[in-house]
């Protein structure tokens, strides 16, 4: 009961950071730390979704969104993907068991009817290119899918965002506002329901046609280092360069718990929330 009461305070401060583009909001912080709740600091507890709980994952085939869906199976979950391409490359059994449908968030029509009671959404869609395209890809095509998931009534939205990156902020222009952007439309229209997760580098094997590539290689130890660093990343420009990259597999947890946990805190996770989220730090 508290930690609802403590959700529901801090509902006033979210919507404040949605339709404010603050520097809250652009910050990697936990919201709350100059005085509301602090997002990672609630604790849910686990328990297995209703049998009832069906995902729809909007780029289930790329490499977060593939983790999303297999986790989210082993979890008792009904998953559907939406992405151009359709089903995933991945040949193993779970991928057999997951709803594979053709959309294009540039089209809402496309993938309208695939919303029909589905009860939460993650959005794993998101990419790289001319600041325009990035705008694009990550601003406007999960705009799309917001608004479309609010008004089929979808009860919960996960938006795969991504930490600042400090200096490169300002060469990946376009990635970062279509972020912000998508975030902003997010907590807009999910307040109750909308959390966005701000990962830094994310490692984990990425299938890539028939190939897998193991990128915990670099991640791993990375993270081992990093994790530790929290107080560097305050460190003006430079600092968030030192963001500590996190394993995929954790990513897809903290977001199939976001996107089913009714009491968990809508609003901002940022790298080390996910981390604490997981289990993979202790506060
Ligand atoms: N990987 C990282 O290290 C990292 C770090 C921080 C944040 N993130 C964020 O996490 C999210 C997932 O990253 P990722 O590495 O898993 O990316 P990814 O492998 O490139 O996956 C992107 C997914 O989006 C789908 N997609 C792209 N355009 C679409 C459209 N117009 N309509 C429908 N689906 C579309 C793609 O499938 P189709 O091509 O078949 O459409 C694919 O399934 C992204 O938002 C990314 O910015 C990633």
């Amino acid at each position: 009961m508290s930690r609802l009461i403590q959700a529901r305070l801090s509902l006033s401060k979210l919507h404040t950071l949605a339709t404010s583009r603050s520097s809250r909001l652009l910050s990697t912080g936990p919201i709350g730390a100059d005085g509301g709740s602090k997002v990672e600091e609630a604790e849910t507890v686990s328990v297995p979704p209703p049998p009832s709980e069906k995902l729809l994952v909007f780029g289930g085939n790329g490499f977060v969104g593939s983790h999303i869906c297999k986790e989210a199976l082993e979890r008792g979950l009904t998953v559907a993907s939406i992405s151009r391409s359709g089903r995933s490359s991945v040949n193993e059994a779970w991928a057999d068991r997951v709803n594979w449908h053709k959309g294009n968030l540039f089209s809402p029509e496309t993938f309208k009817d695939a919303l029909d009671g589905v009860t939460s959404v993650i959005s794993c869609v998101g990419g790289f290119g001319s600041n325009a395209n990035m705008y694009k890809i990550n601003g406007t095509a999960n705009m799309n899918a917001i608004r479309a998931a609010a008004e089929k009534g979808v009860k919960r939205f996960v938006y795969i965002s991504a930490a600042d990156f400090g200096v490169v902020n300002y060469l990946l222009q376009g990635y970062y506002e279509g972020k912000r952007a998508a975030e902003t439309e997010l907590l807009t229209n999910f307040p109750y329901g909308g959390v966005i997760l701000r990962p830094g580098f994310i490692y984990g094997t990425r299938q890539v046609g028939s190939m897998k590539l193991p990128l915990g290689v670099i991640g791993s130890p990375l993270e081992m280092v990093l994790q530790h660093a929290k107080p560097l990343t305050q460190v003006p420009l430079v600092g968030p360069l030192l963001t500590p990259p996190v394993n995929v597999t954790a990513v897809a947890k903290v977001a199939i718990r976001a996107a089913t946990d009714p009491v968990f805190p809508p609003g901002i996770v940022d790298v080390h929330g996910i981390l604490r989220y997981s289990g993979q730090k202790k506060k």
